[in-house]
């Protein structure tokens, strides 16, 4: 008789009551395996699970955390839960601004690359290896082919100058990339729309204007639903496929900065 079990992995959400990080921790649990829900406010996610008619997950933890409070994932207990885990998705993030000169922007200052460059750093003094997921867009890279047409540098030089935010993920991105730390994923996703009930299309994942010409933005195509890109996400752990990831940008490889 076999006897060798393999414990179920264990998946950690920063920013789970975020729209990208719920539907992460529902697929994630609905999927079988156990997630560590980190949010700053417990009764928010509790009243968003209960509006999804789910009141009690099997597999869940909750963390109440300041995300973006200085070294806030370096406190001992939360440090010790996160490295419990074998994947770590960063969904939090500050309101977005376009508006170059509206307070958000001024006041960002790269808590979203700074909490991932925490983990990095907290990983390597514990020994572990999670396996960290960051969201950017699509638009700040080269394309698929790697090259960039000027219209579309002017076009990303000018949103990343817009946003602080958008900047925060790139740097993100590039601080994954460079960092050595090997085992990371960058989604690279378009505007993702909100549940709406209608069903989407994850094969629009990454895919943007380079790739074949299809756009959702244009109104060619259906629009990536964030469920769609949870439960890719959750199928792709549990197929083995997100291995394919490791120190990826999916689903525009040939990025260039
Ligand atoms: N949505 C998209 O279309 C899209 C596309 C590409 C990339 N991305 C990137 O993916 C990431 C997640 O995006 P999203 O749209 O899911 O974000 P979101 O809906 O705004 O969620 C942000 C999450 O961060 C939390 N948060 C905010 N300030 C916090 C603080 N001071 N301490 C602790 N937690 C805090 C929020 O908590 P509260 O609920 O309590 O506010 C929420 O859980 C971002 O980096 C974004 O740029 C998003």
């Amino acid at each position: 008789m076999n006897t060798t079990t393999t414990s179920p992995k264990k998946v950690c959400i920063l920013g789970a009551t975020g729209s990208i990080g719920f539907e992460v921790t529902v697929h994630m649990l609905q999927a079988g395996f156990g997630a560590l829900a980190v949010v700053r406010d417990t009764d928010k996610f509790r009243r968003m699970l209960s509006a999804q008619g789910i009141d009690d997950l099997e597999g869940l933890s909750v963390v109440k955390l300041e995300l973006f409070a200085e070294k806030a994932v370096a406190d001992p207990s939360v440090a010790q839960e996160m490295m419990a885990c074998d994947y770590i998705f960063n969904a939090a993030s500050k309101p977005v601004s376009l508006v170059p000169w509206s307070r958000a922007n001024r006041e960002w200052g790269g808590v979203v690359s700074s909490l991932t460059r925490d983990i990095v750093e907290i990983a390597s003094q514990n020994g572990r290896k999670p396996h960290i997921v960051a969201f950017c867009g699509t638009e700040y890279f080269a394309g698929y082919d790697g090259k960039i047409s000027f219209v579309r540098k002017a076009m990303s030089k000018l949103i990343n100058k817009m946003s602080a935010a958008l900047r925060d993920n790139r740097d993100e991105a590039i601080l994954l990339l460079t960092s050595g730390y090997g085992r990371w994923s960058v989604f690279r996703c378009g505007s993702i729309q909100p549940s709406s009930g209608q069903s989407g299309d994850a094969s629009r994942i990454g895919m943007d204007l380079h790739k074949d010409g299809s756009d959702y933005r244009l109104g060619k195509g259906k629009s990536l639903v964030v469920e769609d890109l949870a439960a890719y996400l959750a199928n792709a752990i549990q197929s083995g496929a997100f291995s394919g990831f490791e120190g990826e940008m999916p689903f525009l490889f040939n990025t260039r900065f």
